[in-house]
């Protein structure tokens, strides 16, 4: 309004400093004038409200973004019940309640960078605002020029939800890390009550048919018996560390992943040469490379028909890198429900990875790479520290 009717003061009807339009103007332009053109020209909403708060001025920026069709819907009505009259969460927002109309009562700049004003269907934009008070007609009032934060809003939020993801991913990730360490402490745990239970009573009663069958008095049908007694005791020892071998092996416990390796390649079928460095890793890394050699040195037994094996490992600054190869007739093919398939899910709880390169004809090689940071520090504290284990602290 105060623009229309000003004609040869421009912009001067907003009270800034007197011009004239004419020859000169352009000469004597500087950079205020070149913005107060751009918000006539409607790149900059701008928002004009009088001494009692009612719109004076709005151009199409500021029409467009507030989902009205012309300025005359809006002009002579009072601003903040207008366009501010409710907040975010559709509560009442009354005027005495609004900064932008005490500044612009009391005549005072005020700038807010997030501020939602009401369009014309209702909806919320987010846009922040630029209040500056100014003489209009020779009456006190504010323009204000606002802008909309819809896309910075919709990418904070994006940014937010991506982050809260993210948390949630490393929590899950980190609790997946938590429960194979934890099942790992229940296998070294389990060996240990074997070890020291079921099986150091069958030693004693080996050692007890033992003295029975040195006595020579013993009748021959009792010392058959003794001996028969004696046989079974011993293999039910045999067969109790097999047991705890396949659960954790205590080589892998005491001694590390060279020596436990180097027992499961003794046992091999076939010859399998053996390139670890005698090195000691945290407790899941250990058991999970442990695990890798001892599935894909099964699978060569069961399937490769190979002259020999190799397993190797390499300690990247992240990454511990376990190989095993064969020169059988390849072809191996994970399958749900399968040991590779089993192994690869044990190692993705710990970010590891499981490649199988196996074409038909060309032998197999299982490579998994495995994180050394998986560790869950806790834990493995507690096993290396214990003086019951024997281990020293590993790096
Ligand atoms: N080194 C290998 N050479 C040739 N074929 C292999 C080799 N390893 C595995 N395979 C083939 O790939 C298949 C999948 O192996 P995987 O270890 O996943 O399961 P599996 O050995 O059959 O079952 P499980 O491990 O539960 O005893 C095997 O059935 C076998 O046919
Ligand atoms: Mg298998």
């Amino acid at each position: 309004m105060a623009f229309r009717t000003t004609g040869g003061g421009g912009l001067l009807g907003l009270g800034m400093a007197d011009r004239r339009i004419g020859s000169d103007r352009r000469r004597r332009w500087s950079a205020g004038d070149v913005q107060e053109a751009l918000l006539i020209s409607g790149e900059i909403p701008l928002w004009l409200v009088d001494g009692d708060d009612r719109v004076t001025f709005v151009n199409d920026a500021a029409v467009r973004i507030l989902g009205f069709d012309r300025d005359d819907e809006l002009l002579g009505r009072p601003s903040h019940d207008s366009i501010h009259y409710k907040h975010p969460d559709g509560s009442p927002y009354p005027a005495e309640d609004c900064p932008i109309t005490h500044a612009t009562r009391r005549g005072e700049p005020i700038r807010i960078e997030r501020d939602w004003w009401v369009r014309k269907d209702g909806s919320l934009v987010p846009i922040s605002i630029h209040c500056v008070p100014m003489e209009i007609d020779g009456r006190m009032g504010t323009a204000m020029t606002f802008h909309d934060l819809t896309a910075s809003v919709q990418a904070e939020d994006e940014r937010r939800r991506l982050e809260v993801e993210r948390a949630r991913f490393g929590e899950v990730r980190a609790s997946r890390a938590r429960i194979v360490e934890a099942a790992d402490v229940e296998r070294r745990r389990l060996v240990r009550d074997l070890h020291d239970g079921a099986q150091s009573g069958l030693v004693r009663v080996v050692m007890a048919l033992q003295l029975a069958l040195g006595d020579g008095d013993l009748p021959g049908e009792v010392r058959t018996l003794v001996g028969d007694a004696l046989d079974n005791a011993r293999r039910a020892i045999d067969e109790l560390r097999e047991l705890a071998r396949g659960i954790h092996p205590a080589a892998l416990t005491h001694r590390g992943l060279a020596s436990a390796v180097r027992t499961l390649a003794d046992r091999a079928s076939l010859p399998v040469v053996v390139e670890i460095a005698d090195e000691r890793y945290p407790n899941s890394v250990e058991s999970a490379a442990y695990f890798v050699v001892a599935e894909a040195l099964t699978n060569v037994a069961k399937y490769a028909r190979a002259s020999s094996a190799r397993v190797t490992t390499t300690r990247t600054a992240s990454h511990l890198v376990v190989t095993v190869d064969d020169d059988g007739i390849g072809g191996a093919r994970p399958s749900a429900g399968g040991g590779l398939a089993g192994l690869a899910d044990r190692l993705a709880a710990l970010d590891a990875t499981l490649t199988v390169s196996s074409r038909p004809g060309d032998g197999t090689q299982i490579r998994a790479e495995i994180p050394l940071s998986t560790a869950t520090p806790t834990i493995a504290a507690t096993q290396v520290d214990s003086p019951r284990y024997g281990i020293r602290r590993l790096a």
